[in-house]
């Protein structure tokens, strides 16, 4: 069933390889516009799903800088239309006055971020930036700004480098495509034997 070829249930989208070259560059234009040492950026990671993104992210970046974490829960299917997003736990530190980065794994709909956006903006920032390692822009129902975006991807659904299905599947080291959400809804192990059994065929060669 997950054996590679046409029956494979995800395939690779986006390589470890190239996750390591597009973290260098998006750090190389994160440090170019944040170069004033008397002003410390504080980046902000949306747990859980940026904070493995985040971790590599900030050892790329030679720069003086905070990191600060929030927790927010969106509503999934019929409630996310309305857009409810709700603060879950929120940063320790006080934003007022300091250069802010949300960094964000996946910007899909665009209602986190633009609820983020304006939630933090009302704490008055020096300035605010968005990072979103992907953008699903397909999928989007608000437009929202992204000042640094990693990959831009199509409709499909994600997992690996932080993103989840279900809480699981966060730690496979690249970003694989879903083949058939259904079916991996039907059967949440489907790609447990893909990735962490034997060799995962669509490997081979990286
Ligand atoms: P948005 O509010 O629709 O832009 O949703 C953003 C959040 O939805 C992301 O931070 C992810 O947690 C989640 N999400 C959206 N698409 C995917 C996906 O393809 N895989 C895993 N999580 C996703």
């Amino acid at each position: 069933m997950t054996q590679g070829g046409t029956g494979a249930a995800a395939e690779v989208l986006i390589s470890v390889a190239q996750l390591e070259l597009r973290v260098r560059e998006l750090a190389a234009e994160i440090v170019d516009d944040h170069r004033d040492g008397n002003r410390i950026p504080v980046l902000v990671s949306v747990l859980k799903g940026s904070t493995f993104f985040l971790a590599d992210l900030v050892r790329a970046l030679d720069i003086d800088l905070e990191v600060d974490f929030m927790s927010i829960s969106s509503y999934a299917a019929t409630a996310q239309q309305s857009g409810v997003v709700r603060i879950i736990k929120d940063l320790e530190g006080d934003i007022a006055g300091r250069d802010v980065i949300v960094v964000e794994d996946i910007v899909d709909t665009g209602l986190t971020l633009t609820y983020l956006r304006k939630a933090l903006t009302e704490r008055a920032p020096r300035s605010l930036k968005a990072l979103g390692l992907l953008d699903k822009r397909a999928r989007r129902i608000v437009p929202v700004p992204i000042e640094y975006v990693g990959f831009e991807i199509p409709d499909v659904f994600v997992v690996g480098y932080g993103m989840d299905f279900m809480g699981r599947y966060r730690n496979i080291p690249e970003i694989l495509a879903v083949r058939d959400l259904p079916r991996l809804a039907n059967a949440p192990d489907l790609l447990v034997d893909t990735v962490f059994g034997a060799p995962f065929p669509a490997r081979a060669g990286e």
